[in-house]
């Protein structure tokens, strides 16, 4: 089969790729449909959000409803799913009552990132028809405006709290599964033009067998990082596989004191999962990207991208996490071990990373603290993941990792060397900090410069002994 089906425009939609690139983006399609301009591209790199579109999924027989910047999303992957683009909101003569709030709150000028935000905001509330301030903040923290102001954008959302109720896309939505429903399921799909080869396997074992056959194709989940390519370098990625429909890797569950992640779950599901188990995680996670992004991104793409200034991978290796990666047998590594160098990994052709594996420690305190120019939608400047087992007032154990600092995300040994079996004390913790800053020779980049980064990392760890000394909350 050469095509994908997606329920858009009051019908079931039926895309053949003999004549439309696999790597069209949504928006790009947007783009190029009648009437449905509504859906703006400013960045075309996820940094905006005025081409935010709302996608609805059916999860346990009822449809999920999450906003994405459609710039970063391939159209096959939205195959099965329901979008929603802002011309949606129309309800015949009456307004949504999205739209009605920002008329009401003059919260719109110049309207270009009006759709934007009203697709965030329709996404909230179709997950929680009473959201806190902070949820509000969220939803929209992905979603920039140059003219109006925040202010009037915020009284808006907020008094959408009264008001929303079922609205036109409610009352589709029994439509809507029954159409997504209907769709016919096979192994895999197989999407072709021209020179570009597109997979989509639905289970792990049809996913293996393809990387085995095709062990040069991109691998991509997300693709909040692989959309880059095709968006900004203008590339034409020959051969996909898409392991967004695959089931076993989006498993999420805690078994004998290990959270244990399939590596296609998101970031934004990992953190809503982990408040209570690794609550330093997932006040972390709400400083990665923006929520559109963290929708579609995972913990596999990210550790796969092996950045130097990514996210996951100095916690992971903080809290002793491992990894496991499947091919014609599994293997096990500790995320230590698992990166190699500047974007470098262990991982082989025709292997696709399955799991990451964190031990539940009940003896170990963490804190991780990424210092970026802004606080959401920025990449890290400088992170540290800090990790301590305490003993009477001795360091029993310490894991000190650094992102930023090097070529490969790096743990400050000597510091930790140093920090193991002496009290809690500032002055300690302020040696640490120096021997950190002796055994790294960061980059000056346009982030940061060299020293200016040696003084984040020393600095970093002081505050990490001022967080143990005045909360110890874990
Ligand atoms: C606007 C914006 C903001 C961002 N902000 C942040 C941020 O704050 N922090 C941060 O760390 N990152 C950030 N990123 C980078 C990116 O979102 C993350 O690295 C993300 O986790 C990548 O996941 P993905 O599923 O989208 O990866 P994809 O783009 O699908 O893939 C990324 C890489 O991983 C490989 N891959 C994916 N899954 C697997 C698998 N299961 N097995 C083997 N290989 C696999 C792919 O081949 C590719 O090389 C940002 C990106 C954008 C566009
Ligand atoms: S166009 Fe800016 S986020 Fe997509
Ligand atoms: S109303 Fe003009 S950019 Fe927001």
């Amino acid at each position: 089969m050469n095509s994908i089906k997606f329920y858009f425009d009051n019908k079931l939609q039926e895309i053949d790729f003999s004549t439309i690139s696999p790597t069209t983006t949504v928006l790009e399609f947007l783009r190029s449909y009648p009437g449905r301009w509504g859906t703006k591209e400013g960045c075309a790199e996820g940094d905006c959000g005025s081409c935010t579109v709302v996608i609805g999924q059916i999860v346990d027989g009822h449809l999920e409803y999450k906003a994405v910047n459609s710039c970063m999303v391939f159209l096959p992957s939205i195959h099965g799913k329901f979008l929603i683009t802002v011309e949606d909101l129309n309800q015949g003569d009456n307004l949504h009552p999205i739209q009605q709030v920002f008329i009401n709150n003059f919260a719109s000028q110049c309207g270009f990132c009006t759709p934007g935000f009203e697709m965030s905001l329709l996404a909230l509330y179709k997950e929680n028809p009473n959201p806190s301030d902070e949820e509000i903040t969220e939803a929209v923290e992905g979603n920039l405006c140059r003219c109006t102001g925040y202010r009037p954008i915020r009284d808006a959302a907020a008094s959408l709290r009264s008001v929303i109720s079922r609205d036109n896309i409610t009352e589709k939505e029994p439509v809507v599964i029954k159409a997504l429903s209907s769709i016919e399921r096979t192994d895999y799909l197989d999407l072709q033009y021209e020179q570009q080869h597109y997979l989509i396997p639905f289970a792990l074992d049809k996913a293996l067998e393809l990387t085995d056959q095709f062990p040069e194709a991109v691998l991509v989940n997300g693709a909040t990082d692989v959309a880059l390519r095709h968006n900004k370098q203008k590339e034409k990625i020959g051969l996909i596989i898409d392991l967004s429909f695959v089931e076993e890797l989006r498993q999420l569950e805690i078994k004998n004191d290990y959270l244990i992640i399939g590596a296609g779950v998101t970031i934004q599901r990992l953190k809503n999962n982990i408040k209570d188990t690794l609550p330093p995680l997932h006040e972390y996670l709400k400083n990665f990207a923006a929520k559109q992004i963290r929708n579609r991104a995972t913990i596999g793409g990210n550790i796969m991208t092996a950045s130097p200034i990514g996210d996951l991978i100095p916690p992971l290796i903080t809290m002793g996490a491992q990894v496991i990666v499947a091919g014609k047998k599994d293997y096990t590594y500790t995320v230590e071990d698992f990166i190699t160098g500047y974007r470098q990994t262990r991982l082989e052709k025709g292997q696709i990373l399955k799991q990451i594996i964190i031990p539940l420690h009940e003896d170990w305190t963490f804190r991780f603290y990424k210092v970026s120019k802004r606080t959401t939608l920025d990449i890290s400047t400088v992170s540290l993941s800090a990790g301590i087992v305490v003993s009477g007032q001795k360091i029993k154990d310490v894991r000190l990792t650094f992102g930023g600092m090097a070529a490969m995300v790096k743990r400050a040994t000597q510091a930790e060397d140093f920090l193991r079996g002496k009290q809690i004390t500032e002055e300690n913790f302020i040696q640490a900090g120096q021997l950190a800053t002796n055994q790294f020779k960061p980059i000056s980049d346009a982030r940061s410069s060299a020293p200016a980064r040696s003084i984040l990392a020393k600095n970093l760890i002081i505050k990490f002994y001022t967080d143990l000394t005045q909360n110890s909350e874990k």
